[in-house]
Protein backbone atom coordinates (compact mmCIF):
# COMPACT_ATOMS: atom_id res chain seq x y z
CA UNK A 1 0.00 0.00 0.00
CA UNK A 2 1.59 3.56 -0.65
CA UNK A 3 2.75 5.43 1.84
CA UNK A 4 2.10 9.06 2.41
CA UNK A 5 4.74 11.14 3.70
CA UNK A 6 4.42 14.90 4.21
CA UNK A 7 7.69 16.93 3.35
CA UNK A 8 7.94 20.02 6.09
CA UNK A 9 11.16 22.14 4.78
CA UNK A 10 11.05 24.54 7.31
CA UNK A 11 13.94 26.92 8.01
CA UNK A 12 17.05 27.93 7.14
CA UNK A 13 19.38 25.04 5.61
CA UNK A 14 16.38 22.46 6.34
CA UNK A 15 15.23 23.81 2.64
CA UNK A 16 18.54 23.38 1.42
CA UNK A 17 19.26 19.61 2.32
CA UNK A 18 15.40 18.84 1.45
CA UNK A 19 15.51 19.73 -1.60
CA UNK A 20 18.81 18.02 -2.65
CA UNK A 21 17.72 14.88 -1.15
CA UNK A 22 13.97 14.41 -2.19
CA UNK A 23 14.85 13.62 -5.57
CA UNK A 24 15.96 9.81 -4.05
CA UNK A 25 12.39 9.03 -3.46
CA UNK A 26 11.92 9.40 -7.50
CA UNK A 27 15.28 7.04 -7.76
CA UNK A 28 14.27 4.69 -5.44
CA UNK A 29 10.39 3.75 -7.08
CA UNK A 30 9.03 2.85 -3.99
CA UNK A 31 5.30 3.50 -3.42
CA UNK A 32 5.09 6.65 -1.77
CA UNK A 33 3.54 9.97 -2.48
CA UNK A 34 4.91 13.35 -1.13
CA UNK A 35 3.31 15.31 0.21
CA UNK A 36 4.71 19.06 0.46
CA UNK A 37 3.60 21.23 3.59
CA UNK A 38 4.78 24.96 5.49
CA UNK A 39 5.98 25.15 9.21
CA UNK A 40 8.45 27.25 11.11
CA UNK A 41 9.70 30.91 11.69
CA UNK A 42 7.81 32.43 8.42
CA UNK A 43 4.73 31.03 9.43
CA UNK A 44 5.15 32.51 13.22
CA UNK A 45 5.91 35.86 11.67
CA UNK A 46 2.76 36.14 9.28
CA UNK A 47 0.27 34.29 11.13
CA UNK A 48 1.42 33.92 15.10
CA UNK A 49 1.68 30.21 14.67
CA UNK A 50 4.79 28.43 13.51
CA UNK A 51 2.36 25.24 12.61
CA UNK A 52 -1.14 26.26 10.84
CA UNK A 53 -3.87 24.39 11.29
CA UNK A 54 -3.47 23.79 7.06
CA UNK A 55 -0.16 21.48 7.87
CA UNK A 56 -2.00 19.91 11.22
CA UNK A 57 -4.32 18.69 8.62
CA UNK A 58 -1.67 17.34 6.42
CA UNK A 59 0.41 15.77 8.98
CA UNK A 60 -3.10 14.07 10.68
CA UNK A 61 -3.81 12.15 7.16
CA UNK A 62 0.05 11.18 6.67
CA UNK A 63 1.79 8.19 7.69
CA UNK A 64 5.11 9.81 8.19
CA UNK A 65 6.83 13.53 8.63
CA UNK A 66 10.10 14.71 6.54
CA UNK A 67 11.35 17.52 8.60
CA UNK A 68 14.12 20.13 7.42
CA UNK A 69 14.65 22.24 10.08
CA UNK A 70 12.90 25.00 12.14
CA UNK A 71 14.46 28.13 13.82
CA UNK A 72 13.34 29.19 17.38
CA UNK A 73 14.85 32.24 18.71
CA UNK A 74 14.01 33.62 22.42
CA UNK A 75 11.16 35.17 23.85
CA UNK A 76 11.12 39.05 23.23
CA UNK A 77 12.96 38.58 19.34
CA UNK A 78 9.64 36.33 18.54
CA UNK A 79 7.65 39.04 19.69
CA UNK A 80 9.17 41.23 18.26
CA UNK A 81 9.39 39.27 14.62
CA UNK A 82 5.44 39.36 14.21
CA UNK A 83 3.78 41.47 12.06
CA UNK A 84 3.04 44.31 13.59
CA UNK A 85 -1.15 43.50 13.84
CA UNK A 86 -0.07 40.05 15.78
CA UNK A 87 2.10 42.23 18.33
CA UNK A 88 1.12 43.12 21.76
CA UNK A 89 -1.74 39.82 21.61
CA UNK A 90 0.19 37.81 24.04
CA UNK A 91 0.59 35.00 21.23
CA UNK A 92 3.41 32.36 22.89
CA UNK A 93 6.29 30.80 20.27
CA UNK A 94 5.92 27.31 21.38
CA UNK A 95 8.72 25.20 19.70
CA UNK A 96 7.27 23.47 16.03
CA UNK A 97 9.23 20.48 17.04
CA UNK A 98 8.26 20.32 21.02
CA UNK A 99 4.35 20.18 19.30
CA UNK A 100 5.22 18.07 17.05
CA UNK A 101 6.53 15.37 19.60
CA UNK A 102 3.65 16.61 21.63
CA UNK A 103 1.17 15.80 18.73
CA UNK A 104 2.83 12.15 17.96
CA UNK A 105 2.68 11.30 21.30
CA UNK A 106 6.54 10.63 20.15
CA UNK A 107 8.00 9.08 23.63
CA UNK A 108 11.00 8.01 21.99
CA UNK A 109 13.74 10.29 20.02
CA UNK A 110 15.84 7.61 18.02
CA UNK A 111 19.34 9.37 17.66
CA UNK A 112 21.86 7.01 15.78
CA UNK A 113 25.24 7.51 15.40
CA UNK A 114 28.83 5.88 14.24
CA UNK A 115 32.30 6.35 12.73
CA UNK A 116 31.72 6.49 9.05
CA UNK A 117 35.28 7.88 8.64
CA UNK A 118 37.83 9.32 9.83
CA UNK A 119 40.37 8.12 12.65
CA UNK A 120 39.36 6.55 15.82
CA UNK A 121 38.10 2.81 16.39
CA UNK A 122 34.99 1.85 14.47
CA UNK A 123 31.97 2.62 17.14
CA UNK A 124 27.54 2.29 16.66
CA UNK A 125 26.33 4.17 19.26
CA UNK A 126 22.30 5.06 19.22
CA UNK A 127 21.32 7.80 21.79
CA UNK A 128 17.37 7.06 22.82
CA UNK A 129 16.21 10.55 24.20
CA UNK A 130 12.83 10.52 26.16
CA UNK A 131 10.85 13.24 24.40
CA UNK A 132 7.59 13.96 26.29
CA UNK A 133 8.62 14.70 29.77
CA UNK A 134 11.66 15.58 31.46
CA UNK A 135 12.37 18.60 32.15
CA UNK A 136 10.45 19.74 28.62
CA UNK A 137 7.37 19.36 30.30
CA UNK A 138 6.89 23.16 29.91
CA UNK A 139 6.75 24.32 33.57
CA UNK A 140 9.36 26.37 33.47
CA UNK A 141 8.70 29.87 35.26
CA UNK A 142 9.49 33.27 36.68
CA UNK A 143 8.25 33.70 40.57
CA UNK A 144 8.87 31.28 43.06
CA UNK A 145 5.63 30.49 44.60
CA UNK A 146 5.90 30.64 48.58
CA UNK A 147 4.98 27.02 48.97
CA UNK A 148 7.69 26.12 47.17
CA UNK A 149 9.89 29.06 48.46
CA UNK A 150 9.62 27.27 51.76
CA UNK A 151 10.44 23.85 50.35
CA UNK A 152 13.04 25.19 48.70
CA UNK A 153 14.90 27.22 51.91
CA UNK A 154 17.79 28.25 49.67
CA UNK A 155 20.04 31.23 50.72
CA UNK A 156 20.16 32.71 47.41
CA UNK A 157 16.43 32.62 46.80
CA UNK A 158 16.69 35.16 49.99
CA UNK A 159 18.89 36.90 48.81
CA UNK A 160 17.27 37.90 45.41
CA UNK A 161 13.54 37.56 46.54
CA UNK A 162 10.98 35.09 44.94
CA UNK A 163 10.24 37.57 41.76
CA UNK A 164 13.73 37.41 40.70
CA UNK A 165 14.33 33.81 40.50
CA UNK A 166 12.78 31.23 37.75
CA UNK A 167 12.30 27.49 38.32
CA UNK A 168 11.63 24.40 36.40
CA UNK A 169 10.11 21.20 36.59
CA UNK A 170 11.50 17.71 36.05
CA UNK A 171 9.17 15.50 35.58
CA UNK A 172 9.35 12.03 35.44
CA UNK A 173 6.77 9.18 35.29
CA UNK A 174 6.55 5.50 35.74
CA UNK A 175 4.28 5.42 32.39
CA UNK A 176 6.97 7.38 30.68
CA UNK A 177 9.90 5.86 31.68
CA UNK A 178 8.24 1.87 31.14
CA UNK A 179 7.83 2.73 28.17
CA UNK A 180 10.73 4.34 26.76
CA UNK A 181 12.91 1.44 28.30
CA UNK A 182 10.82 -1.43 26.99
CA UNK A 183 11.42 0.75 23.76
CA UNK A 184 14.82 1.21 24.59
CA UNK A 185 15.58 -2.84 25.04
CA UNK A 186 13.40 -4.10 22.34
CA UNK A 187 15.57 -2.02 20.02
CA UNK A 188 18.83 -2.84 21.31
CA UNK A 189 17.83 -6.81 21.10
CA UNK A 190 16.28 -5.80 17.23
CA UNK A 191 19.64 -4.02 16.03
CA UNK A 192 22.26 -6.52 17.37
CA UNK A 193 23.42 -4.18 20.42
CA UNK A 194 25.11 -5.88 23.65
CA UNK A 195 24.23 -3.34 26.26
CA UNK A 196 21.74 -0.37 27.18
CA UNK A 197 23.27 1.98 29.63
CA UNK A 198 20.81 4.51 31.31
CA UNK A 199 22.39 8.11 31.41
CA UNK A 200 21.29 9.91 34.45
CA UNK A 201 22.11 11.99 37.37
CA UNK A 202 21.48 9.70 40.49
CA UNK A 203 24.35 10.69 42.41
CA UNK A 204 22.76 13.92 42.77
CA UNK A 205 19.13 13.95 41.79
CA UNK A 206 18.51 10.77 44.61
CA UNK A 207 15.29 10.49 44.35
CA UNK A 208 14.34 10.60 40.94
CA UNK A 209 17.54 8.92 40.16
CA UNK A 210 16.84 5.72 41.93
CA UNK A 211 13.37 6.11 40.65
CA UNK A 212 14.36 5.47 37.03
CA UNK A 213 17.10 3.33 37.83
CA UNK A 214 14.15 0.94 39.67
CA UNK A 215 12.19 1.36 36.45
CA UNK A 216 14.88 0.62 34.36
CA UNK A 217 16.17 -2.95 36.37
CA UNK A 218 12.56 -3.95 35.47
CA UNK A 219 12.62 -3.75 32.21
CA UNK A 220 15.73 -5.11 31.60
CA UNK A 221 14.99 -8.17 33.04
CA UNK A 222 13.27 -9.82 30.42
CA UNK A 223 16.35 -9.03 28.45
CA UNK A 224 18.85 -11.41 29.89
CA UNK A 225 21.77 -11.23 27.12
CA UNK A 226 21.97 -7.43 26.99
CA UNK A 227 24.45 -5.96 29.72
CA UNK A 228 23.37 -2.90 31.62
CA UNK A 229 24.61 -0.11 32.78
CA UNK A 230 23.62 3.31 34.64
CA UNK A 231 26.23 6.04 34.73
CA UNK A 232 26.00 9.74 36.01
CA UNK A 233 25.71 11.66 32.78
CA UNK A 234 28.25 13.44 33.52
CA UNK A 235 30.46 10.37 33.14
CA UNK A 236 28.43 9.44 30.00
CA UNK A 237 29.77 12.62 28.12
CA UNK A 238 33.42 12.03 29.11
CA UNK A 239 33.65 8.33 27.99
CA UNK A 240 31.33 9.02 24.80
CA UNK A 241 34.52 10.93 23.51
CA UNK A 242 37.42 9.17 24.27
CA UNK A 243 36.03 6.02 23.88
CA UNK A 244 32.28 5.69 22.42
CA UNK A 245 33.44 1.82 21.12
CA UNK A 246 32.11 0.83 24.48
CA UNK A 247 28.68 1.95 24.41
CA UNK A 248 25.75 0.74 23.11
CA UNK A 249 22.41 1.80 23.50
CA UNK A 250 22.46 5.23 25.59
CA UNK A 251 18.78 5.68 27.33
CA UNK A 252 18.54 9.54 28.74
CA UNK A 253 15.49 11.93 30.02
CA UNK A 254 15.00 14.35 27.61
CA UNK A 255 17.26 17.14 28.55
CA UNK A 256 20.13 14.73 29.05
CA UNK A 257 19.28 13.21 25.86
CA UNK A 258 19.23 16.06 24.34
CA UNK A 259 22.54 17.27 25.68
CA UNK A 260 23.90 13.78 24.91
CA UNK A 261 22.89 13.53 21.04
CA UNK A 262 24.44 16.60 20.00
CA UNK A 263 27.71 15.62 21.66
CA UNK A 264 27.40 11.87 20.21
CA UNK A 265 26.87 13.97 16.59
CA UNK A 266 29.90 15.72 17.03
CA UNK A 267 31.92 12.42 17.95
CA UNK A 268 30.72 10.95 14.82
CA UNK A 269 32.31 13.85 13.06
CA UNK A 270 29.76 16.60 12.99
CA UNK A 271 25.85 17.68 13.03
CA UNK A 272 25.86 17.39 8.97
CA UNK A 273 25.80 13.49 9.63
CA UNK A 274 23.21 13.00 12.07
CA UNK A 275 19.69 11.25 11.58
CA UNK A 276 16.87 11.53 13.81
CA UNK A 277 13.49 9.45 14.44
CA UNK A 278 10.66 10.48 16.90
CA UNK A 279 8.72 7.79 17.28
CA UNK A 280 5.58 7.43 19.38
CA UNK A 281 1.64 6.20 18.74
CA UNK A 282 0.68 9.21 16.52
CA UNK A 283 1.98 10.01 12.80
CA UNK A 284 6.15 9.60 13.58
CA UNK A 285 8.27 12.29 12.16
CA UNK A 286 11.83 12.40 11.30
CA UNK A 287 14.53 15.19 11.10
CA UNK A 288 18.04 15.81 11.18
CA UNK A 289 19.81 16.56 14.21
CA UNK A 290 21.05 19.66 12.66
CA UNK A 291 18.94 22.73 13.21
CA UNK A 292 17.74 25.35 10.68
CA UNK A 293 21.64 27.18 10.69
CA UNK A 294 21.24 30.67 10.37
CA UNK A 295 24.74 31.12 9.55
CA UNK A 296 24.82 28.91 7.00
CA UNK A 297 21.32 29.31 5.32
CA UNK A 298 21.00 30.17 1.48
CA UNK A 299 25.05 29.60 1.14
CA UNK A 300 25.12 25.51 -0.44
CA UNK A 301 26.87 24.48 1.91
CA UNK A 302 25.15 22.23 4.42
CA UNK A 303 26.11 18.82 4.71
CA UNK A 304 23.17 16.49 3.13
CA UNK A 305 23.89 13.59 4.67
CA UNK A 306 22.03 13.84 7.65
CA UNK A 307 19.03 13.95 6.07
CA UNK A 308 19.87 11.12 3.34
CA UNK A 309 20.30 9.34 6.69
CA UNK A 310 17.06 10.59 8.33
CA UNK A 311 15.33 9.20 5.10
CA UNK A 312 16.68 5.83 5.61
CA UNK A 313 15.60 5.87 9.30
CA UNK A 314 12.28 6.69 7.85
CA UNK A 315 11.88 4.39 5.02
CA UNK A 316 13.18 1.69 7.79
CA UNK A 317 10.36 2.61 9.99
CA UNK A 318 7.78 1.95 7.03
CA UNK A 319 9.06 -1.40 6.12
CA UNK A 320 11.44 -0.43 3.04
CA UNK A 321 14.50 -1.83 4.59
CA UNK A 322 16.63 -2.82 1.43
CA UNK A 323 16.18 1.02 0.47
CA UNK A 324 17.15 2.10 3.63
CA UNK A 325 20.53 0.01 3.38
CA UNK A 326 21.04 1.46 0.24
CA UNK A 327 21.02 4.96 1.48
CA UNK A 328 23.25 4.77 3.99
CA UNK A 329 25.52 2.35 1.99
CA UNK A 330 25.63 4.83 -0.15
CA UNK A 331 26.17 8.37 2.24
CA UNK A 332 28.80 6.20 3.38
CA UNK A 333 30.79 5.39 0.14
CA UNK A 334 30.75 9.59 -1.09
CA UNK A 335 32.20 10.31 2.01
CA UNK A 336 34.67 7.41 2.29
CA UNK A 337 35.89 8.77 -1.35
CA UNK A 338 36.22 11.70 -0.02
CA UNK A 339 35.75 13.27 -3.68
CA UNK A 340 32.29 14.81 -3.75
CA UNK A 341 31.85 16.23 -0.10
CA UNK A 342 31.12 19.16 1.68
CA UNK A 343 33.26 21.80 4.15
CA UNK A 344 32.86 20.39 7.13
CA UNK A 345 34.26 16.68 5.91
CA UNK A 346 36.81 18.43 4.30
CA UNK A 347 35.77 19.09 0.53
CA UNK A 348 34.34 21.93 -1.25
CA UNK A 349 31.07 20.67 -2.56
CA UNK A 350 28.03 22.26 -2.67
CA UNK A 351 25.16 20.66 -0.90
CA UNK A 352 23.53 19.76 -4.35
CA UNK A 353 26.94 18.45 -5.64
CA UNK A 354 26.65 15.71 -2.42
CA UNK A 355 23.48 14.83 -2.91
CA UNK A 356 24.42 14.27 -6.77
CA UNK A 357 26.91 12.15 -5.74
CA UNK A 358 25.21 10.18 -2.90
CA UNK A 359 22.15 9.42 -5.94
CA UNK A 360 24.99 8.23 -8.38
CA UNK A 361 26.65 6.20 -5.82
CA UNK A 362 22.87 5.04 -4.99
CA UNK A 363 22.08 4.14 -8.28
CA UNK A 364 25.26 2.02 -9.82
CA UNK A 365 26.71 1.40 -6.20
CA UNK A 366 30.53 0.19 -6.75
CA UNK A 367 32.09 -1.87 -4.10
CA UNK A 368 34.79 0.11 -1.99
CA UNK A 369 37.51 -1.38 0.05
CA UNK A 370 40.11 0.61 1.99
CA UNK A 371 43.34 -0.09 3.19
CA UNK A 372 45.85 1.16 5.69
CA UNK A 373 49.21 0.98 5.37
CA UNK A 374 50.97 1.36 8.98
CA UNK A 375 55.19 1.33 8.73
CA UNK A 376 56.54 0.97 12.23
CA UNK A 377 59.95 1.40 12.66
CA UNK A 378 62.43 4.18 14.33
CA UNK A 379 64.96 3.35 12.01
CA UNK A 380 62.74 4.34 9.47
CA UNK A 381 61.85 7.84 11.21
CA UNK A 382 64.81 8.87 11.66
CA UNK A 383 66.25 8.47 8.24
CA UNK A 384 68.65 5.37 8.41
CA UNK A 385 66.68 3.27 6.27
CA UNK A 386 64.50 3.36 3.13
CA UNK A 387 60.41 1.94 3.21
CA UNK A 388 61.12 -0.93 0.60
CA UNK A 389 57.95 -2.93 1.76
CA UNK A 390 55.41 -0.44 2.29
CA UNK A 391 55.51 0.18 -1.60
CA UNK A 392 55.63 -2.95 -2.66
CA UNK A 393 52.72 -3.54 -0.43
CA UNK A 394 50.63 -0.85 -1.76
CA UNK A 395 51.00 -1.82 -5.31
CA UNK A 396 49.62 -5.50 -4.45
CA UNK A 397 46.46 -3.86 -2.48
CA UNK A 398 46.08 -1.35 -4.86
CA UNK A 399 46.18 -3.94 -7.60
CA UNK A 400 43.92 -6.14 -5.22
CA UNK A 401 41.42 -3.34 -5.96
CA UNK A 402 41.89 -1.76 -2.17
CA UNK A 403 41.87 2.12 -2.26
CA UNK A 404 45.06 2.54 -0.36
CA UNK A 405 44.29 5.59 1.50
CA UNK A 406 46.76 6.22 4.44
CA UNK A 407 50.45 5.36 4.70
CA UNK A 408 51.57 6.31 8.33
CA UNK A 409 55.29 5.51 9.69
CA UNK A 410 55.76 5.38 13.32
CA UNK A 411 58.10 4.83 16.02
CA UNK A 412 58.41 1.39 18.07
CA UNK A 413 56.97 2.82 21.52
CA UNK A 414 53.70 1.08 22.66
CA UNK A 415 51.66 4.99 22.64
CA UNK A 416 52.88 5.49 18.96
CA UNK A 417 51.71 2.31 17.80
CA UNK A 418 48.49 2.25 19.27
CA UNK A 419 47.86 6.04 18.06
CA UNK A 420 48.45 5.24 14.37
CA UNK A 421 46.31 2.14 14.61
CA UNK A 422 43.42 3.50 16.01
CA UNK A 423 44.10 6.16 13.09
CA UNK A 424 43.64 3.61 10.55
CA UNK A 425 40.97 1.82 12.26
CA UNK A 426 38.02 4.09 11.57
CA UNK A 427 38.85 4.64 7.86
CA UNK A 428 40.26 1.15 6.60
CA UNK A 429 38.77 -2.51 5.90
CA UNK A 430 42.48 -3.79 5.46
CA UNK A 431 45.33 -3.01 7.68
CA UNK A 432 48.88 -3.75 7.00
CA UNK A 433 51.54 -3.32 9.37
CA UNK A 434 55.17 -3.72 8.39
CA UNK A 435 58.55 -3.53 10.25
CA UNK A 436 58.73 -3.61 13.78
CA UNK A 437 60.01 -5.11 17.01
CA UNK A 438 59.37 -7.54 18.75
CA UNK A 439 56.48 -5.40 21.41
CA UNK A 440 54.42 -4.79 17.91
CA UNK A 441 52.48 -7.68 18.57
CA UNK A 442 51.73 -6.49 21.88
CA UNK A 443 51.27 -3.12 21.39
CA UNK A 444 48.57 -4.07 18.68
CA UNK A 445 46.69 -6.47 21.28
CA UNK A 446 46.81 -3.58 23.52
CA UNK A 447 45.29 -1.54 21.00
CA UNK A 448 41.94 -3.71 20.20
CA UNK A 449 42.08 -5.00 23.93
CA UNK A 450 42.96 -8.82 22.87
CA UNK A 451 44.80 -11.68 24.65
CA UNK A 452 48.76 -10.45 23.17
CA UNK A 453 49.58 -14.38 22.24
CA UNK A 454 47.81 -14.16 18.84
CA UNK A 455 49.83 -15.84 15.98
CA UNK A 456 50.47 -15.77 12.13
CA UNK A 457 50.03 -12.99 10.28
CA UNK A 458 46.37 -12.35 9.67
CA UNK A 459 44.24 -11.02 12.56
CA UNK A 460 40.22 -10.28 12.16
CA UNK A 461 39.04 -8.12 14.22
CA UNK A 462 35.65 -7.08 14.16
CA UNK A 463 34.92 -6.24 10.95
CA UNK A 464 38.64 -5.17 9.74
CA UNK A 465 41.10 -7.36 8.59
CA UNK A 466 44.89 -6.46 9.98
CA UNK A 467 47.69 -8.26 8.88
CA UNK A 468 51.08 -8.02 10.43
CA UNK A 469 53.75 -8.63 7.50
CA UNK A 470 57.57 -10.02 7.76
CA UNK A 471 60.08 -6.93 7.68
CA UNK A 472 61.13 -7.95 4.33
CA UNK A 473 59.66 -6.75 1.30
CA UNK A 474 59.59 -9.99 -0.62
CA UNK A 475 58.45 -11.90 2.44
CA UNK A 476 55.71 -9.63 3.18
CA UNK A 477 53.97 -9.62 -0.34
CA UNK A 478 54.72 -13.25 -0.54
CA UNK A 479 52.68 -13.30 3.08
CA UNK A 480 50.31 -11.08 1.79
CA UNK A 481 49.32 -12.20 -1.75
CA UNK A 482 49.14 -15.25 0.16
CA UNK A 483 46.31 -14.03 2.25
CA UNK A 484 44.71 -11.79 -0.14
C1 LIG B 1 16.62 18.97 19.18
C2 LIG B 1 16.55 20.46 19.35
C3 LIG B 1 15.26 20.81 20.04
C4 LIG B 1 15.26 20.17 21.39
C5 LIG B 1 14.95 22.30 20.17
C6 LIG B 1 15.02 23.02 18.87
C7 LIG B 1 13.64 22.53 20.85
O1 LIG B 1 17.65 20.94 20.05
O2 LIG B 1 15.78 18.42 18.46
O3 LIG B 1 17.49 18.35 19.77
O4 LIG B 1 15.86 20.67 22.33
O5 LIG B 1 14.69 19.08 21.52
MN1 LIG C 1 19.08 19.35 20.56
Amino acid sequence: MTKRILVLPGDGIGQEVCAAAIPVFEQLGLPLSLDFGEIGWECWCRGGDPVPERTWRQIAVSDAVLLGAITSKGKNQAEAELVPELRGKGLTYTSPVIQLRKQADAYVNVRPTGRIAGPGKPFRMVVLRENTEGLYVGLDRRGVPEALRTLLNNPNLEKSGPDDATYSVRLLTRWGLTRLFDYAFFYARANGFDRVTLADKANVLRESGQFSADLFHAAAATYPEITIGIENVDAVALRMVTRPETYGVIVAENMFGDILSDLAGGVMGGLGLAPSANIGTGTPYFEPVHGSAPALAGKGRANPSAMFLTIALMLEHLGFVAAARSIREAVRATIVRGRTVTYDLGGDASTGAMAEAILAELKSPTPLRRACILSVGTALLEGRSVDAVAPAVARLLSKGGYLVGLHLTCGEQKAAIGNALTTCLGQSDLIAITGGSDALRGAVAATLGIPADFSGTRLDWRDKVIYLLPETSDAAVAALEHAL
